[in-house]
This record gives structure tokens, sequence and C-alpha cells, in this order.
């Protein structure tokens, strides 16, 4: 299969990194995304929440270009603490999925991530590249044992992403103008012009069905 711009996005990153030895002025560390969560988050955030289907609905990310139909499926791990999500997308009319993983970090609080992946065709050492990533906010809905709504953020050098989900494939523009406004007064230097839409018109019925809930807890 011919490059993709993930795999390309992967690249631009490790180059990021590359470069960032050379670059004194990237803030990227665990104690800054860790400042980003909000109250709800540092106080209680419970990753067990987050299991299930999401839908992303905007989003800054170098690696997503030229993405649609991005999705996430998330399942927590209790005896390791580690979040493991299966990330969908389509690339023209290509559908991959990308698993990420999300460990948490020794002497870093509730809702503070080392993300990795495993890179798609087998190029090795996507866990290597680790981003710091913070859950900056994630609010129940009617059903208290589960979030309705996520904003994730990572960074690693200068190279950042930011992230807004919801359980749904539409979203009212004035709930995600509020997420983003959220995101911006939590810290997070939020592009507006670099944020993406993601349109799930048209995308295939598996991600447009009902949200699903994997986690045999909830029921
Ligand atoms: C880096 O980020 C941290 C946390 O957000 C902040 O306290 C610090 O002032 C920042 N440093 C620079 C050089 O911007
Ligand atoms: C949780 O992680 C442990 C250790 O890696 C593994 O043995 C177990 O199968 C995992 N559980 C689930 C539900 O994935
Ligand atoms: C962890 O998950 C397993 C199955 O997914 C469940 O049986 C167990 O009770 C859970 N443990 C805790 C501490 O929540
Ligand atoms: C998504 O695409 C459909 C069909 O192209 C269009 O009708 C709809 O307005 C779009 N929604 C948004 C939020 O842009």
């Amino acid at each position: 299969m011919a490059a993709t711009p993930f795999v390309l996005g992967l690249v631009v990153v490790t180059l990021s990194l590359q470069l960032a030895t050379l670059a004194s002025s990237a803030n990227c560390s665990y104690d800054g995304v860790a400042a980003l969560r909000s109250d709800a988050v540092q106080a209680s955030f419970n990753p067990q929440w987050m299991d299930g289907l999401w839908y992303e609905h905007s989003y800054e990310d170098v690696a997503q270009a030229g993405a649609s139909c991005q999705t996430l499926t998330s399942l927590y791990n209790n005896s390791t603490g580690q979040i493991v999500s299966q990330f969908t997308v389509k690339y023209g009319q290509t559908p991959f999925t990308i698993v990420e993983k999300y460990d948490t970090v020794e002497g870093q609080p509730k809702g503070v991530y080392r993300k990795s992946v495993d890179a798609p065709f087998g190029i090795p050492g996507g866990h290597l590249i680790g981003l710091k990533t913070a859950v900056i906010d994630a609010k129940q809905g009617t059903s208290t044992l589960q979030y309705e709504s996520l904003i994730l953020y990572s960074c690693v050098a200068f190279v950042q992403e930011l992230v807004f989900f919801s359980r749904r494939p539409t979203i009212d523009e004035s709930e995600l103008a509020d997420m983003i406004k959220f995101a911006a007064s939590q810290g997070v230097d939020v592009a507006a012009d670099s944020l993406q839409r993601v349109n799930h018109t048209g995308c295939d019925s598996h991600t447009v069905s009902e949200p699903l809930v994997l986690s045999p807890l909830l029921v």
C-alpha cells in the first residue's frame, strides 16, 4: 500500500523530534499537559468511562491530514491502567485502524498519559514515539457511568494534537464551539484556523450506528 498521510504524519513527528533537540523553544512536558486538565478531570477522571465508541468532530493534528470518518473505540484495562484505542480513519476510500496506547506516567496525576501507536503496515518503532497526553475535559451526560464528550490534547516537542469527541456522529455547532472555547480557556494554544472539522455524513454504517459500549462493567 502506498504511503498515506498518516504515515507521512508519523515521519513528520519523527523529524520534529529530531529538530526539537535543536530548538529550545519547545514547551511540551508532562507537567505542562497536566496543567491543562479541567477541575473535574483533576478531581475524578475515570478512564473506564471513556470506554466505547467516540466520533471525532474537530481536530488539529498534522498526522490526520487528508483523513475522514475518524472514530476512536476506547477500552480501559483496569489491571494495567492502560487505555487501548482503535483509531479508525479513511483516506479516500481506504479505511484503516491504528492501535493507540495510552499508558499512565509515573508521578503524574489522573488523566495524563504517554500515547504511542502501533504503526500500520508493520512499520517498526511507533511505540518509541511517546506523546505527552492529557484529557483536557470529559463530561458525563445523562448516563453517569460513561462520558459523553471528550477533549484530548497531546504534544511532542513542538507538534501538538487537539481533538474534540462526542458519542454521536453529529454535534451541535454551539456545543462544539463551547468545547473549543473551553480548551482555550484551560490554556491550550488553539489555532482556530488550523482546526479541521470531521463530517461523518456518508461514512460507513458501522461508524454511524448508535454508540457502542464495549465494557461489560457498564451493564
Ligand atoms: C511551559 O508550559 C508550562 C505549563 O503550561 C508553563 O507553566 C510554562 O511557563 C511554559 N514555559 C514556557 C517557556 O512557555
Ligand atoms: C490487561 O492487561 C493485562 C496485562 O497486559 C493482560 O494480561 C489482560 O489480558 C488485559 N485485559 C484486558 C481486558 O485487555
Ligand atoms: C477489572 O475488570 C474485570 C473485567 O473486565 C472485572 O472482572 C474486575 O472486577 C475489574 N476490577 C476492578 C478493580 O474494577
Ligand atoms: C456534512 O455533509 C453533509 C453532506 O455533504 C451536509 O449536508 C452537512 O451540512 C455537513 N455538515 C456539516 C456540519 O458540515
